[in-house]
């Protein structure tokens, strides 16, 4: 990986809590958070969690609104080791799809796939149409990886903040970082 610092997404999907978790959890592994939130996410964040991304945005290398399309996360020399869109939209799923890079989150995300970086996509939405699953097989095909938040029990969770830690362990640990808790499957006692 390029270096310590990873662009995170914030699209208007149900899920902010996730997206604040996964804040958190960079934050205690020391890595620099470039943070996108689009009107969608701020929307939910202020439904869901009860805050502005500006609050989120405390302690986080940068942020930036949707509108900043020349920030730099929109060019492929801006060093991140790569991104992640916690949650992401049907519509910024899409977007991403098909190149369509008409806010600075859509084109951080376009920008990560031409430079061959690691892209992790916290996709939601429930149930899924044809149209959602044929973009999500879209990038799966060029190298992005669909991790929906989806319920695991297997670790033994006792509440929602325990599930909601999970998954986001789990998508970090996409990027070769090690989450600090994560409950890893290690196999049953037999
Ligand atoms: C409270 C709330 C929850 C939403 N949940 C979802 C969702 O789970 N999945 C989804 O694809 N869209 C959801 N939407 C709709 C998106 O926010 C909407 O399509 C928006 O245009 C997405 O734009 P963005 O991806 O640029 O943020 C939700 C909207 C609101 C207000």
């Amino acid at each position: 990986m390029e270096n310590r610092r990873l662009i995170v997404g914030i699209s208007g999907a149900s899920g902010a809590p996730l997206a604040v978790e996964t804040v958190r959890q960079l934050r205690e592994m020391g890595v620099a958070v470039d943070l996108i939130v689009t009107r969608g996410g701020e929307m939910t964040l202020r439904e869901e969690c009860g805050i502005r991304p500006q609050e989120l945005a405390k302690g986080c290398e940068a942020f930036y609104t949707q509108e900043e399309i020349g920030a730099g996360p929109a060019s492929g020399s801006f060093a991140a080791m790569g991104m992640i869109v916690v949650p992401a939209s049907m519509k910024t799923v899409a977007g991403i799809a098909c190149g369509y890079s008409d806010n600075l989150l859509l084109r951080a995300a376009d920008v990560t796939l031409k430079e061959r970086r690691r892209l992790v996509l916290l996709a939601r939405e429930c149930p899924f149409s044809a149209i959602h699953l044929r973009n999500m097989l879209e990038l799966t095909k060029m190298g992005a990886v669909i991790v929906p938040p989806v319920m695991s029990f297997y670790n033994h969770p006792q509440c929602i903040g325990d599930m909601t830690r999970h998954i986001v362990c789990k998508a970090l640990s996409l990027f070769d970082l090690e989450p600090q808790g994560y409950k890893r499957w290690e196999g049953m006692e037999t």
